[in-house]
């Protein structure tokens, strides 16, 4: 179903997550340390050009500057509201930020030499479509980097994330990614200190270096969305749903936190 696996229904997604994304997502579900760790591979020493795309607020763009010039960093993300509270953060005033696609980015072939994207593949229709954009704007030996949930392993919440967004598999990241023509192809896997299961992770980062020059050699199918669609009822009704079913993770959230915490108090 993936109801919010749609552009204009991302779009609107955050329009409304956007005011509470940094207080009530964030902490939840992309922590500091998850953040730190991904980000880690990007190998970000010495980096001259970085692009930031589905940035959003600045959550892993703070962790990008702490480390390149902020004047070295462009944010993209195609919600405004995101990028409005991006604003409003002073460590991120000399970060560039770009209103855009991320299966069309507005950027020369070969420019980048770090691609970081984190939590916005699963909002993409045609993931393959970002990751072949990704391996375009880097320059030759460029690193990229992208974040992304893997299918929870309980059913039930399998079948809410699936009416929410894209949920892939480990291995259909590293399928992109070699799709796409990224050489050294390295997982790790990232997750909140309250998620314990061990046999399945809970989201990845995948990086890979850009091995020649020009465009990714995979095959691709043309745009399918454009970023803006008209309002039909069709589509409202799929982001309710959609919304709905993204929502419910954060009470979820809140308790498996809760648990852990009283659980790290009695232990
Ligand atoms: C979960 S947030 C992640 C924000 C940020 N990267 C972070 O680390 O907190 C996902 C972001 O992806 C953006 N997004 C979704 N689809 C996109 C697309 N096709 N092109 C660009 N940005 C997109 C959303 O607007 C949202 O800001």
């Amino acid at each position: 179903m993936r109801f919010i696996q749609h552009k204009q229904e991302a779009y609107w997604f955050y329009r409304v997550v956007s005011l509470v994304y940094d207080r009530w997502v964030n902490p939840l579900f992309w922590t500091p340390a998850m953040r730190d760790r991904a980000v880690e591979l990007a190998r970000l020493e010495g980096a001259k050009d970085v692009v930031d795309v589905g940035a959003g607020t600045g959550f892993t763009t703070e962790a990008i500057v702490a480390r390149v010039e902020p004047t070295a960093v462009t944010m993209l993300d195609q919600s405004p509201h995101q990028l409005a509270q991006a604003r409003r953060k002073p460590q991120l005033a000399a970060v560039a930020k770009e209103l855009g696609d991320a299966e069309n980015l507005p950027f020369a072939t070969d420019r980048f030499d770090r691609y970081v994207s984190a939590g916005s593949i699963e909002y993409w229709p045609d993931p393959q479509r970002g990751i072949a954009e990704a391996y375009r704007v880097l320059a030759p030996e460029g690193r990229a980097v992208i974040i992304g949930p893997v299918q929870p392993a309980n059913a039930i919440a399998r079948r809410i994330a699936d009416a929410w967004m894209l949920f892939p598999s480990e291995a259909e990241y590293r399928e992109w990614m070699e799709r796409a023509g990224f050489a050294d192809v390295e997982v790790v896997e990232v997750a909140p200190d309250w998620y314990t299961r061990r046999d399945v992770p809970f989201a990845v980062a995948i990086a890979g270096r850009k091995p020649v020059a020009g465009d990714s050699p995979a095959p691709l199918a043309p745009v399918v969305e454009p970023p803006r669609a008209a309002p039909t009822p069709v589509r409202l009704a799929r982001f309710a749903a959609g919304s709905l079913a993204g929502l419910a993770f954060v009470p979820l959230g809140i308790a498996m936190s809760l648990r852990a915490r009283a659980r790290r108090g009695t232990a």
